[in-house]
């Protein structure tokens, strides 16, 4: 089975089956978007299932509601659980302090205010997403389509006060049109190369009318499972300050379970 995954697949199942275990059971779960955060559903589901591990899951995507479904966790809103235990969610880049940009796969809004409504939040990643600076991957920034163009030309405005290398912004697209949130707004992408502060951007961004979220996160995530290909998962924890790092071994070829019993 483990043939049918690409290394990344690799890694990022091995993120996602390390940080699982960090669910208990009673727990309010949040859960992430993306491929990484897929593998951590699956991996869930295949717990409650074995195990009869019981939690409620709040989602941030639909797409993730309606894989949490399909694998039988019990999911509910955000307004039903009110506050979470833990959210585990993948991230675009992560820095040494574990701020993060997210948002390449358009949840950025739902990612952030789970995150933050979460005692803690841990993020699932492959070992390439680490960079010394962030901004090699393009910032998403959730803006409301009404005037978003307006919104667009005072992005690019501000970015030449803040410590950053480029300021282009381009519209995401889905096909012929805008790719559309599940809050039914737009997403524009910052080239912005090299974020020199994080949390000022994020704080500069958030100020301009029609942003409604900027994808950096800071100061939210305190750990970090990264996976590898041949199923070794190291985890860090920023909870005391200084790293504490800690190392796991996944079985890679129970992965095929987690589909064989779906
Ligand atoms: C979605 C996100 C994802 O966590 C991020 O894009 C990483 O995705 P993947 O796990 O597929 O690499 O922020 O909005």
């Amino acid at each position: 089975m483990t043939e049918l995954l690409t290394p990344i697949d690799q890694a990022k199942y091995a993120a996602a089956h390390c940080a699982a275990d960090f669910v208990k059971d009673g727990m309010r779960v949040g859960l992430g978007t993306g491929s990484t955060a897929a593998w951590l559903v699956r991996r869930l589901g295949q717990r409650v299932r074995a195990e009869g591990l019981r939690i409620i899951a709040v989602p941030t995507s639909a797409r993730t509601a309606a894989l949490g479904r399909e694998v039988g966790l019990n999911i509910v809103t955000l307004e039903e659980a009110r506050w979470l235990d833990l959210t585990i969610d993948g991230a675009d880049e992560f820095d040494a302090e574990l701020a993060l940009i997210k948002g390449g796969g358009g949840a950025l809004l739902h990612e952030k205010i789970v995150a933050t409504a979460s005692d803690q939040m841990i993020v699932i990643t492959d070992a390439a997403k680490e960079v010394k600076h962030l901004g090699a991957f393009p910032l998403p920034v959730e803006v409301i389509p009404f005037g978003w163009q307006a919104t667009k030309a005072l992005v690019e405005e501000i970015l030449a006060a803040v410590d950053v290398l480029g300021r282009k912004s381009t519209l995401r697209m889905n096909g012929a049109n805008p790719y559309v949130t599940d809050e039914g707004n737009y997403i524009l992408d910052l080239a912005l190369g090299r974020i020199g502060n994080p949390q000022q951007l994020s704080l500069v961004l958030n100020q301009v009318p029609g942003v409604v979220e900027n994808g950096l996160f800071v100061d939210i995530a305190d750990q970090v499972v990264i996976g590898h290909a041949d199923g070794k998962c190291e985890l860090r924890d920023l909870t005391s300050g200084a790293p504490e790092t800690s190392f796991a071994q996944v079985d890679l070829d129970a992965a095929q379970n987690i589909f064989r019993d779906l």
